[in-house]
C-alpha cells in the first residue's frame, strides 16, 4: 500500500508523523473521503471544494492548488491496486510546541493521503436494511467542517455498536434530525423524501447531493427542510447515505420496525437509480 506524506510517496510502513503534530495533540485538522470507481475519483472537484470549506473553517491555508491535489490523488490511485478505492485525505496544522493557539510563525501543515479498497454494503444489508438507534447530537456547532476531531462521532457510533446496531441517528436539542455519526439520513413520508438542510449542524454529504439529484431527475418528490424528531419516529421509511455505504434502508429504529420493517418503495426506487448512476456516470 502506497501512501502520500508531505510531498513523498512511500509504503505505509515508512509513513511517520512526529508526536507533537497538532493532529495528534489537539485533533487540529480536517479530512476528506473520496470514492474511486474504476480508478476514477468521483466528484473530485466537489470533494476538493468541501475540503477548502473545512480548511477555511479552521483558518488553515490550503497547502495545494486544485491542480496539485489532482496530480497527487491520481498518483495515489495509480500506485494502489484496487479498481474501486476510497481516498482518505488528512491535513493538520503541523508540528509545533504544545500551545492551543496557532503556531506563530505558522509551521508547514502535515498532508497525508491514504487509499483503501472500496467495498459496497453486503447483500444482507441491501435485502433487510440496517438497525439504528437514536442518540442526542451532542457535537459542536460546526458539523459542516469535516474535522479529524471525531471523538463525539466515535462515541455515538460505539453506542450504536454496543446496542447491536449499524449506525446512530443524531437528534439535536431533542427536536430535529441532523445526520448519522458518519452518514446523512433521510426520512420518507407519503412518498416524499425529506432531507435535512445543509447548514452548520451537518456535514454536506456528496452522496446526499447525488440522492437529491437522482430524485429531481426522476420525478421523486422531495423537500429540503428540518425533519422533526416526531417525523423520524413516524416515517414510512428512513434512508442512510455516504460515500462508502451508498444508500441503505434503515428498517429498525430503537428496536422497533420502521414502516413495515422491510426496505420500502423509496429505497426500491433509489437504490437501482444509484447503481445505474454508478455504472453509467461514476465509472465513465
Ligand atoms: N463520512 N455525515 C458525516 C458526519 C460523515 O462523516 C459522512 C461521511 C457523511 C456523508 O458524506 P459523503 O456522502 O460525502 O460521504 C455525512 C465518511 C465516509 C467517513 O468519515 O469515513
Amino acid at each position: 500500500m502506497t501512501v502520500y506524506l508531505n510531498g513523498r510517496f512511500m509504503p505505509i510502513e515508512e509513513a511517520k508523523v512526529p508526536v507533537l503534530d497538532r493532529g495528534f495533540i489537539f485533533g487540529d485538522g480536517v479530512y476528506e473521503v473520496i470514492p474511486v470507481y474504476s480508478r476514477r475519483a468521483f466528484r473530485m472537484a466537489e470533494h476538493l471544494k468541501r475540503l477548502q470549506h473545512s480548511l477555511d473553517g479552521i483558518k488553515l491555508p490550503n497547502p495545494h492548488s486544485e491542480g496539485e491535489w489532482i496530480v497527487i490523488l491520481n498518483e495515489i490511485i495509480k500506485r494502489n491496486t484496487p479498481e474501486d478505492q476510497y481516498l482518505y485525505l488528512h491535513i493538520t496544522r503541523g508540528v509545533a510546541k504544545r500551545d492551543h493557539a496557532f503556531p506563530k510563525p505558522p509551521v508547514p501543515p502535515t498532508v497525508f493521503v491514504l487509499s483503501n479498497p472500496l467495498t459496497t454494503p453486503p447483500a444482507e444489508q441491501l435485502q433487510n436494511g440496517i438497525s439504528c438507534i437514536t442518540v442526542v447530537d451532542n457535537r459542536w456547532l460546526r458539523c459542516d467542517i469535516k474535522a479529524i476531531a471525531l471523538l463525539p462521532n466515535v462515541l455515538l457510533r460505539q453506542a450504536a455498536v454496543e446496542a447491536g446496531c449499524a449506525e446512530a441517528i443524531l437528534i439535536r436539542g431533542d427536536a430535529f434530525l441532523t445526520e448519522g455519526s458518519s452518514s446523512n439520513i433521510f426520512a420518507v413520508k407519503n412518498g416524499t423524501l425529506l432531507a435535512p438542510p445543509k447548514d452548520n449542524l451537518m456535514l454536506p454529504g456528496i452522496t446526499y447531493d447525488v440522492i437529491l439529484e437522482l430524485a429531481a431527475a426522476n420525478g421523486i418528490p422531495f423537500e429540503v427542510r428540518r425533519v422533526s424528531k416526531a417525523e423520524v419516529f413516524s416515517a414510512d421509511e428512513l434512508l442512510l447515505s455516504s460515500s462508502t455505504k451508498e444508500v441503505l434502508a434503515i428498517t429498525t429504529l430503537d428496536g422497533k420496525p420502521v414502516g413495515n420493517g422491510k426496505p420500502g418503495a423509496m429505497f426500491a426506487r433509489l437504490h437501482p437509480l444509484y447503481q445505474t448512476f454508478k455504472r453509467d456516470v461514476m465509472r465513465k
